[in-house]
């Protein structure tokens, strides 16, 4: 079944000159029957614990759009929730936890029942397998620790996430306990996904661009190297996406310490740069900027031919830089995925 999946040969480096695509948050609220399925369940997470309403939103961009991978829906926060923590989607703000900042905190969270709390999830995977083409590849994910740790913290989204940083210094001994715990929930989180049906991880770093240098290896790459090996001892063949975001020029050290096979890099990353420095170390995934996808389609017609220009001779997916907003008319995504089909078949 396999040989008919573009995604897989090209992260599997057995096929170059076709170019595979999917798009982060391919699923969501940029389409009405998103909208209309999601208007039946109150809260965000119970819809993400209902197996046939994600596995739904998940076959939904694939119906109109036929990408070549299939994400499921699904959300990273999931990970903290089923560890016990109090997790909430506010209409408007986004995701609001009560925040960890104590050993008693800590003690509290139960990694032990984590995977059963987690199978509505890998439910939607398995009932999502089962519908979808035999040529588009199922991706399972995860957020990595260190953003998990960001939002468990903070207890929101932050410009800077300040707080974290803070603690990561100050209390090195206890923050190290947070990140281990993380480490091991997502390892286990990612084998279920694989046994439920997914063929392809992607682990999400999206707050991985406010670290220094030092932090950067000790809570992005340290953590992300683990998660690899574990997922790799178990299952060698299933291609893994880092996506440490915003990482710039620190993409380089991430790509050539965790073992992954390929990154997902954004708009931190000059196209040279990934040419010259990432391709000879792994698969290129990216980078089309969302807001152009959101805006403007002839320029962003024009930033897809450039990307897919400089990387059509390597083995290269395309995706965006980041998720694709709300308000991306569906026109623009038609048009984008229409070019990258009959573009790469004509080059
Ligand atoms: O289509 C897909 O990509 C699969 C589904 C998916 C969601 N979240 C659904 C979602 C994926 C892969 C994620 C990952 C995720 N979630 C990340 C990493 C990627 C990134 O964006 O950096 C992060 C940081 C989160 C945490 C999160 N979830 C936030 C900050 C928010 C609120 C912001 C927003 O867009 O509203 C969410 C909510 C969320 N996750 C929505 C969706 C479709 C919107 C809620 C809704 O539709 O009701």
């Amino acid at each position: 079944m396999s040989d008919k999946k573009k995604l897989l040969h090209v992260l599997r480096k057995e096929q170059a000159g076709t170019i595979p695509f999917w798009f982060m948050r391919q699923a969501g609220r940029y389409l009405p029957e998103y909208k209309e399925l999601r208007a039946t369940t109150k809260g965000f997470l119970d819809f993400c614990y209902s197996p046939e309403k994600a596995s739904e939103a998940t076959l939904q961009p694939i119906r109109r759009f036929g990408m070549d991978g299939a994400i499921i829906f699904s959300d990273i926060l999931v990970i903290p929730h089923k560890l016990g923590m109090d997790v909430r989607f506010e209409e408007g703000h986004g995701p609001v936890l009560t925040p960890l900042t104590s050993e008693k905190n800590l003690a509290a969270l139960k990694l032990s029942s984590m995977v059963e709390k987690l199978e509505p999830v890998y439910e939607a995977l398995r009932l999502t397998r089962a519908k979808l083409p035999a040529e588009t590849a199922l991706i399972g994910f995860a957020g990595a620790p260190w953003t998990l740790a960001c939002y468990m913290i903070e207890g929101s989204g932050s410009r800077d996430f300040q707080k974290v940083r803070l603690l990561s210094e100050s209390n090195k001994p206890f923050f190290s306990k947070v990140i281990d715990l993380l480490t091991e929930a997502v390892s286990q989180h990612a084998i279920k996904q694989i046994e439920a049906g997914a063929e392809v991880f992607q682990l999400f770093d999206s707050w991985s661009g406010v670290l220094s240098e030092t932090q950067f290896e000790e809570w992005v790459i340290a953590p992300a190297q683990k998660i690899v090996a574990k997922i790799k001892a178990k299952y060698p063949k299933i291609p893994i996406i880092g996506f440490p975001r915003m990482a710039g020029m620190k993409y380089v050290e991430y790509t050539k310490y965790t073992g992954v096979d390929a990154v997902n890099i954004d708009g931190s990353v000059s196209l040279s740069m990934a040419l010259e420095k990432l391709s000879p170390l792994c698969i290129i995934q990216g980078n089309l900027d969302p807001t152009v996808l959101a805006e403007n389609k002839d320029a962003m017609l024009k930033q897809a031919k450039k990307i897919i220009d400089i990387f059509k001779d390597k083995p290269f997916v395309f995706n965006l830089g980041h998720g694709i907003l709300p308000h991306t008319p569906i026109e623009n995504v038609q048009a984008l995925s229409q070019f990258i089909k009959s573009y790469s078949l004509s080059t």
